[in-house]
């Protein structure tokens, strides 16, 4: 085990890769047990069967390629969840667990009963671009009472989202195929009574190709640029959420650390009240809120 360990290892670092602990999650992948699991065999010397060597070798060769870790392993973690992935959707970012924070902060806090017309009914959240399906899934996962939609445009990424809303979505989560653009008639009996609406849109500037082969080669397209600024889906989503959002209700954006300004002034623009920018946990700004 601790020699397939160190020759992963090597292979990765040879392929530039050389932060997180992808050589143990590929061998904890190939054996099925966790990371820690996998740390602790290595530290007693516990033999790996030459099956399972060459297995591991194969996919740390793959992933040599950037071809993405959560493609190899089909799964990602995300919160408490963990999501089936793989080509075609855009695979769940730590930053974005950051932001997902916010949404389910303003989720819990709504009373019950004051979220529809039936009294005791748990607040309304909705997801735009929900790509995995890892916001709403979280949302419902941590909030138990709240009822969440989701809107996906990309079939494929729809159809991964789809296998996740039925294993994790509680029957509490609603997942529509559709484009953010058509949200106010995809979601019409929801018109005025969504409590908290979020979304991490495409915010990639058309011209900006990101450096990292994992998100340039194998991220979709669809889930990564947006227009000249980056900024295209934001103005759709900012118009279609004031009217989904019911008053006193919250909209949170996750975005690129230089757009906080440029968002703020669009929602202002529109008519949200109080939009302000947060940092993750690195201090950079990548979410922004605003109040109906
Ligand atoms: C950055 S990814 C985020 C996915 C997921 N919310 C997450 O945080 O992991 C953006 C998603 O928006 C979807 N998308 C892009 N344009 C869209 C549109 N006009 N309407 C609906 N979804 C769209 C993409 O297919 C992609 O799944």
């Amino acid at each position: 085990m601790a020699e397939t360990l160190k020759t992963i290892e090597a292979m990765l670092a040879e392929a530039g890769i050389t932060e997180g602990a992808d050589a143990e999650l590929l061998i904890g992948h190939v054996l099925a047990e966790s990371r820690g699991r996998v740390q602790a065999l290595a530290i007693m010397g516990t033999e790996i069967s030459a099956e399972d060597h060459e297995a591991a070798l194969s996919l740390a060769s793959d992933r040599a390629s950037r071809i993405p870790l959560q493609h190899l392993t089909g799964k990602a973690a995300f919160r408490g969840i963990e999501l089936a992935v793989g080509p075609g959707v855009f695979v769940p970012r730590p930053e974005t667990e950051t932001v997902a924070q916010f949404a389910i902060d303003a989720l819990a806090a709504v009373p019950l009963g004051e979220s529809a017309e039936q009294p005791g009914a748990g607040p309304i959240a909705v997801d735009l671009c929900t790509g995995s399906g890892a916001i709403a899934l979280a949302l419902a996962q941590e909030v138990s009472t709240a009822r969440v939609w989701a809107i996906e445009k990309s079939p494929e990424a729809h159809a991964w989202a789809s296998r996740n809303v039925e294993r994790l979505g509680d029957e509490r989560v609603t997942l529509l195929l559709g484009d953010v653009a058509d949200a106010r008639e995809l979601l019409a009996p929801l018109v005025g009574r969504v409590n908290v609406l979020i979304s991490n849109p495409p915010y990639v500037p058309t011209g900006m190709v990101p450096r990292d082969p994992e998100v340039r080669d194998h991220d979709p397209e669809l889930a990564l640029y947006s227009g000249a600024d980056g900024l295209d889906l934001v103005r759709v989503i900012s118009k279609v959420a004031l009217d989904l959002v019911t008053d006193g209700g919250t909209l949170v954006l996750e975005h690129a650390e230089q757009q906080g300004a440029s968002i703020r002034a669009i929602l202002q623009a529109d008519g949200w009240r109080m939009p302000a920018t947060h940092q993750d946990l690195t201090f950079r700004d990548r979410a922004t809120t605003a109040v109906r």
